[in-house]
């Protein structure tokens, strides 16, 4: 008996981990950027409903594996991570995507 619940509990861990291993990625796809008034920058709350007026993006977008590598994609991800490293973590990212409301 005790060995059945072991065995049962084993294979349990096994599917576990392999249906992890079969996740997707959270992929970030809000569409078409360039189609708002100001492309990529952020213009305001109605477009950032869930982080306007922050300045640490990467508490919230997982930029290593979900962000810039939708569909519409037209950007090189993996450069993107590499020089947000080198260059100041999050005020990289509005280099590219304007203030974000943020008072200087
Ligand atoms: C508190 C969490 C949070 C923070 C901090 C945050 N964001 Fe977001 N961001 C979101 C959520 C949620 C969405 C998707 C829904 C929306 O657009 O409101 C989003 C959407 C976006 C979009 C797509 C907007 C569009 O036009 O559809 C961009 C670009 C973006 N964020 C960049 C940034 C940048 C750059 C920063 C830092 C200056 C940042 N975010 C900080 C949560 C956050
Ligand atoms: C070199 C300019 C550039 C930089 C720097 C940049 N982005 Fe973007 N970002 C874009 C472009 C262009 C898009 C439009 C869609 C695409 O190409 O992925 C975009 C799209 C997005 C989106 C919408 C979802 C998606 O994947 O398309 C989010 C969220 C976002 N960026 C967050 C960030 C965050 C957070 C950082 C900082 C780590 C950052 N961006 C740095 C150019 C940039």
């Amino acid at each position: 008996m005790i060995c059945k619940i072991v065995y049962f509990f084993i294979s349990m861990c096994f599917l576990l981990f392999s249906l992890g291993c079969d996740k997707d990625r959270d992929l970030e796809d809000y569409g078409d950027l360039s189609s708002s008034p100001e492309g990529i920058i952020i213009s305001g709350a109605s477009e950032h409903k869930g982080g306007y007026k922050r300045r640490d993006c990467l508490v919230c977008h997982n930029v290593a594996n979900n962000v810039h590598r939708s569909e519409s994609s037209v950007v090189d991800a993996d450069e993107i991570v590499r020089l947000t490293l080198l260059n100041g973590g999050s005020a990289y990212c509005m280099s590219c995507h304007g203030d974000n409301g943020v008072e200087p």
